[in-house]
């Protein structure tokens, strides 16, 4: 039986250009999502950007179980892996130690001990996504600090 959407979903349905929907869990996102992506041309290529891993297979299984194919489920970290890292042939390297980071980027804030903290920040979040070319780390992270 099909769903009979709510007010809020069905406005969502009909919008065109940009929005901005902020819900709460479990309130009907992912559905409004399926929904609309049934509602537009089966050429039509749709980003879902997920949250976390759980989240994009949860998606991932949802759109595919609604037969679409013009939706992309990706987290931010697989979408800027295929376009960064394999896009740029890049290789992933792991393993560098907090004094690494301050030489890689050239943490110098004149006492150590704060560059350590930093570079110790950037070694934390680069753990699982760490980029062999340094030119590449330099500008992220850097940015990013
Ligand atoms: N209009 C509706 N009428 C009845 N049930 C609905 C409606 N919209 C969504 N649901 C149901 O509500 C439940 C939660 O929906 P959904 O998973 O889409 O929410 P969500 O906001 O994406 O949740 P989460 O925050 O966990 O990602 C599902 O069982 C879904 O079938
Ligand atoms: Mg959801």
């Amino acid at each position: 039986m099909d769903m009979q959407l709510t007010v809020e979903q069905l406005a969502v349905l009909e919008t065109d250009g940009n929005l901005v929907i902020n819900a709460v869990a479990g309130s009907g996102k992912t559905s409004t999502l399926i929904e609309y992506a049934k509602s537009r041309p089966s050429d039509s290529r749709i980003l879902y950007l997920a949250f976390n891993r759980t989240v994009k297979s949860e998606a991932t299984q949802r759109f595919a179980r609604a037969s679409l194919s013009n939706v992309r489920v990706e987290t931010a970290h697989s979408l800027a892996f295929d376009y960064v890292v394999k896009g740029s042939g890049y290789r992933m390297s792991q393993g560098y130690k907090s004094y690494d980071w301050c030489e890689i980027l050239g943490i110098k804030t004149g006492d150590r001990q704060t560059d350590f903290v930093l570079a110790n920040h950037v070694k934390n979040s680069s753990a699982f996504f760490a980029i062999a070319k340094q030119s590449v780390c330099r500008t992220s992270i850097t940015a990013a600090l």
